[in-house]
Formats: structure tokens, sequence, C-alpha cells
């Protein structure tokens, strides 16, 4: 049995990106592994410093991992900031990486790009904090999306380099995994690469997307005129649309709308109602999840309490081992 760790930011409600990247794999996982789930809400001030509904968010998220399919009774559900213990790492961890290894972080340099009035130090360590996520529990695995595999390596030599600075073998080299496939990035609704929280109006779908909304923003997908040619090269925008079709769509209807972009036939009003069609179908019993749970604050309440408990023992095992490592010895 190995150790699974993934963590999603408390910025948003979830979306097929997120699911497809990191949930849909995690909940098939549960079953053979024990597998560690949060919300990383400290890593949301990075972005956000002064969120406007910070526990409405957490609480956002948490319904969707458990609508999504997530069993606290399999694996463990908690909020980063309930696991003080992740602090102490992230400080250990900072005093051992470099400014110029965390300045040139592909994410980093996208982030201070967008907020440049607030490139702050979290922001530059945010590396440090998700490589203590992840080596809290010793993790071996980490399901997440394509976008985070810098992450995931600046993970790798963080351990790394604490093995050998105190010559120990303690923590495993953690992975990025995607169940039995390769990672995976799904792409937006805007005609540009990826589907995200922060990527503007229309690009994503979410969980908590009526029927209605799913049509209208399909509906709205960037296209264009057509291919003009049999078996023409699909432009990016073409692909996505494609690509959101692969992952909820059966290979009948994705092959149907591919012999008819390569006969030069396909009418995109067609394929874009069927696309918006078989999302709802994929999002509805979420939907429907998330309304029962909304309504049951005492499960919630339950869910993280227990999950805080089960992630702080694990994390307060970590710790004991770093400090005694390190040489922090009592009096
Ligand atoms: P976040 O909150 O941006 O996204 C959560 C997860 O969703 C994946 N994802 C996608 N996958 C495929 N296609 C997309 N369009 C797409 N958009 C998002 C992300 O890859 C991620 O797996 N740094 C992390 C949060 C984090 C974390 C961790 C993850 C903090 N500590 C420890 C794993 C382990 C993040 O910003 O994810």
């Amino acid at each position: 049995m190995e150790t699974v760790v993934s963590g999603i930011r408390p910025t948003g409600e979830l979306h097929l990106g997120n699911y497809f990247g990191a949930v849909a794999n995690f909940v098939q996982m549960q079953n053979e592994n024990q597998c560690y789930f949060f919300i990383a809400d400290y890593h949301s001030l990075t972005t956000h410093p002064t969120p406007a509904d910070l526990h409405g968010n957490v609480r956002k998220v948490l319904v969707n991992y458990l609508a999504a399919g997530l069993d606290p009774d399999k694996s463990v559900l908690y909020i980063q900031s309930d696991v003080p213990e992740v602090t102490e790492l992230y400080l250990l961890l900072n005093m051992n990486a470099y400014m110029g290894e965390l300045s040139r972080c592909t994410s980093f340099k996208e982030k201070a790009r967008k907020q440049p009035d607030n490139i702050n130090a979290g922001l530059m360590t945010y590396p440090t904090l998700m490589a203590a996520d992840i080596i809290l529990h010793r993790a071996q695995k980490v399901p997440v999306g394509k976008d985070q595999e810098q992450h995931l390596e600046m993970t790798r030599t963080f351990a790394n380099r604490f093995n050998r600075m105190y010559n120990v073998n303690f923590f495993p080299e953690p992975q990025a995994y995607n169940f039995g496939q390769a990672l995976v990035k799904i792409p937006g609704l805007d005609g540009s690469g990826k589907m995200g929280k922060s990527e503007g109006e229309g690009n994503a779908i979410f969980f908590g997307d009526s029927t209605e909304m799913i049509r209208k923003k399909v509906m709205k997908a960037v296209s264009d005129g057509g291919p003009t040619e049999p078996f023409q090269a699909k432009p990016e925008a073409i692909q996505n649309l494609f690509g959101l079709m692969k992952v909820v769509s059966d290979s009948e209807t994705l092959n149907f709308f591919d012999e008819e972009y390569n006969q030069c036939r396909i009418r995109y009003g067609d394929m874009k109602k069927q696309l918006a069609l078989d999302i709802d179908r994929f999002v509805a019993p979420f939907r429907e999840k998330m309304i029962e749970l909304n309504s049951n604050n005492d499960y919630l309440r339950k869910v993280v309490n227990s999950g805080a408990e089960k992630a702080r023992e694990s994390a307060a095992a970590t710790i004991r081992e770093v400090r005694s490592i390190i040489g922090f010895r009592a009096f």
C-alpha cells in the first residue's frame, strides 16, 4: 500500500479540469492506497490575501470533493490550516530552499506577471509549502494535472536534499501520478490552452453549473468556420472541443464528429449541443449530491474534524522524526 497526497486551492468551485486532472483518479486510488486529500487554504492566500469568504470557499471545495466520490471512511480528507505541523515543515524546508530555484519556477514567474503589485514571499515559497504538504505524510504518489509537474519536480529536489544534507533516507521521492495514464491538461472553452478558474468568464465548467449555464457556456465556446480540406489538422480551439468531448462523451459520439470533421461536414452547432448534453449528464449526479451535502452541516463538521485528527497524527509522527534528525532535543 502506498501513500498518496493531493490538494486543491479553495479559490472557486471544482471544475472539470480539477476533476479529470486530480480527483477522478483519486476516487479510484482510495481503494488501494492510504490517501490524504486536503483543501489548500494557506496556498490560496498567496494570490487572494483578503478573501471575502474564506470559510465559504473551503466549504464549497469540501462539498465538491465529497460529491465527486471521495469517501472519508477510506481517505483522509482535511483542511490544510487544521494541520499546523505543515507550517513547521514549511519553515524547515525554506531553510534549504534557494532563491535562484524558487524564482526560476514557471508558476511563480506567471503569477508575478499577473499580480505585479503583490509578489509576496508566500508566492515565491509556494513550492516549499506544497512540498511540505506532500512529504508531511511521506507520500509516494501525487495525483495532479500536468500543470503541477514542475512543482512535483521541486518537491523531489527538496526531499532528496533533506535526505542528503542530514545523511538519512527518510523522505521517499514522490511522483506525479494519474491512475494508470499520462498526466492530463483539460482544455477550456475560450480557445486557449487550459480550463481554469482564473482564466476568465465562460472558460470553465463548474460542478455547480446548471443545465442552462452549461448550455450557454458550451454554445459560446470558440470555434471557427470549419475545415476546407479532408483530414485537415485541427486548430487549437477545435482540438479543445474534441478534447472535452473525449472525457465526457462516449467513443461513438467522438468518432462520429471526428469523421464529420475529416469529411468537412462538421456543424459545430450540432457538436456543441451534443457536448453540452454530455457535460450536463456527467455533472448532474454531482450537482444532486451537492444539494444534499450542503444542507448537512453536522456531517461536514464530522468529516473535517475526523480528517484533521487523522492527518495530524501522521504529520506529528513525521515532524517528531524530522526534529530529531536535524538535532532539536528536549532538555
Ligand atoms: P489547483 O487548485 O490549481 O488545482 C487542483 C488540481 O487540479 C488540477 N488542474 C487541472 N488538471 C487538468 N486540466 C486542467 N485544466 C486543470 N486545472 C487544474 C491541478 O493540476 C491540481 O492537481 N498547487 C496545487 C494545490 C496544491 C497541491 C499540494 C496539489 C497545494 N499543495 C500538494 C498536490 C499536492 C494547485 O494550485 O492546484
